[in-house]
C-alpha cells in the first residue's frame, strides 16, 4: 500500500510547491502591475520581463525554477528511508509541473512551465539540465525568443536522455512535459510563424 501512497503523496507535495505561481507572488511583493494583465498575460519570467523590472524577472525565474528544483532534490536525497527511487523523483517533478500550469492557490491559471520544467530537468539529471539549458541559450541567443528557445530545449530533453542515459521514468517524464509545454506554447507558436512574437526584453503593451 505504501509503494503506492508515498509516491502519490510525494508527487501532491510537488503539485502544491509548484501552485506557488511566483511571477505573480513576486510581482505583488514588489508593488508591479499583475503579469497577466500586460504582455503575452504570461505569469513566467519572460513577460515579467516586459514589465521593465529586470530584478523582478530573475526572481521569478529562480523562484519558478527552485520550485522545480527542490522537491525533486529532497527525494533524491531522503526518499531512499521510504522507498522512493527515480521514478518517485520524476513524478515529484511532474506534480511541480503541473503545479505551475494549473495552480491550485491561483484558480488553476498558471504558466506555460519553463522555469519549473528547467529545475525539474536540472535536479534529475545535472548534466541533462545543462544540456536542455545550453540548447535554450544557443535559440535564445541567436534568435532572441524566449518561446522558440524553450521549445526546442525541451522538444530535445527527452531525446538527450534516451540517447545518452537510456530509457526509464525521466524519459516519460520529460515527453509528457514537453508535450503539455508545446500545447501551452499555442499562442506563441502561432506568433512565431507570422513574425508577431515579441522578442526576449522587449516592452510590453496590455495583455492580449
Ligand atoms: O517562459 C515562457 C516563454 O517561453 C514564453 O513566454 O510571455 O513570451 O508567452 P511569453
Amino acid at each position: 500500500m505504501q509503494d503506492t501512497l508515498f509516491p502519490l503523496l510525494a508527487a501532491l507535495g510537488g503539485y502544491l510547491i509548484g501552485s506557488l505561481s511566483f511571477a505573480v507572488i513576486v510581482s505583488r511583493a514588489m508593488g508591479l502591475s499583475d503579469p497577466r494583465s500586460y504582455g503575452s498575460g504570461n505569469p513566467g519570467a519572460t513577460n515579467v520581463l516586459r514589465s521593465g523590472n529586470k530584478a523582478a524577472a530573475i526572481l521569478t525565474l529562480v523562484f519558478d525554477a527552485l520550485k522545480g528544483y527542490v522537491p525533486v532534490l529532497l527525494v533524491g536525497l531522503f526518499g531512499a528511508r521510504w522507498g522512493l527511487g527515480e521514478g518517485t523523483a520524476a513524478l515529484v517533478g511532474l506534480g511541480a509541473f503541473l503545479g505551475h500550469l494549473w495552480p491550485l492557490f491561483f484558480r488553476f491559471e498558471g504558466g506555460k512551465g519553463v522555469a519549473t520544467a528547467a529545475g525539474v530537468i536540472l535536479a534529475l539529471n545535472p548534466l541533462l539540465g545543462l544540456a536542455t539549458l545550453a540548447t535554450w541559450l544557443i535559440i535564445a541567443y541567436f534568435s532572441r525568443y524566449s518561446s522558440l528557445a524553450a521549445l526546442t530545449a525541451a522538444c530535445f530533453a527527452p531525446f538527450y536522455e534516451m540517447l545518452i542515459w537510456g530509457t526509464g521514468p525521466i524519459v516519460g517524464v520529460l515527453l509528457l512535459m514537453a508535450l503539455l509545454l508545446v500545447w501551452r506554447h499555442e499562442a506563441n507558436i502561432k506568433k512565431l510563424l507570422n513574425g508577431t512574437e515579441s522578442k526576449i526584453g522587449q516592452k510590453a503593451a496590455a495583455a492580449a
